[in-house]
């Protein structure tokens, strides 16, 4: 078969234009899988209840003496709605959502954060100083928002 210069150019440049195309949806999806924003984890929303560490929120202590906070925000509570930690320990706070986006935020801290369905969000903070530190949901959530707070209670 007898294929004419230009319709050669044509069909090349077709091919060429479909493996770009094809190139970069697997470039976005590749990246997307390696490289979440922020370098969060993610975790699937409808089974936070039943994935570790979220099925069991709360504080643990690691080997160094630090510790880690596993905190579900769902409407309209925290879980665990209150912690208990020793004068100067430092904490760092693993959030997430199993519903709407909720807001994270400690008073007299600098933690400051979302809980977003889908990912895993962290903050740490050493407490120096003893006293009850409310946590509180900062995004508006709905009709319970306002009800929406925990406790950080440093001995
Ligand atoms: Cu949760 Cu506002």
């Amino acid at each position: 078969m007898h294929i004419h210069r230009y319709e050669r150019w044509w069909i090349t440049v077709g091919i060429a234009m479909l493996a770009l195309f094809l190139g970069l949806i697997l470039f976005a999806a590749f990246a997307d899988n390696i490289n979440p924003p922020s370098g969060m984890q993610q975790v699937d929303p409808t089974r936070v209840a039943s994935t570790p560490p979220f099925d069991h929120p709360g504080l643990r202590k690691l080997s160094d003496g630090t510790y880690e906070a596993y905190y579900v925000a769902q409407v309209f509570m925290f879980t665990p709605a209150t912690i208990t930690i020793p004068a100067g320990s430092t904490v760092t706070f693993y959030v997430t959502s199993p519903d709407v986006v909720h807001g994270f935020e400690i008073a007299q801290t600098d933690v400051n954060m979302m809980a977003v369905p889908g990912w895993v969000n962290s903050a740490t903070h050493r407490f120096v100083k003893p006293g009850t530190y409310l946590l509180v949901c900062n995004e508006y959530c709905g009709i319970g928002h306002q009800n929406m707070f925990g406790k950080i209670e440093v001995r």
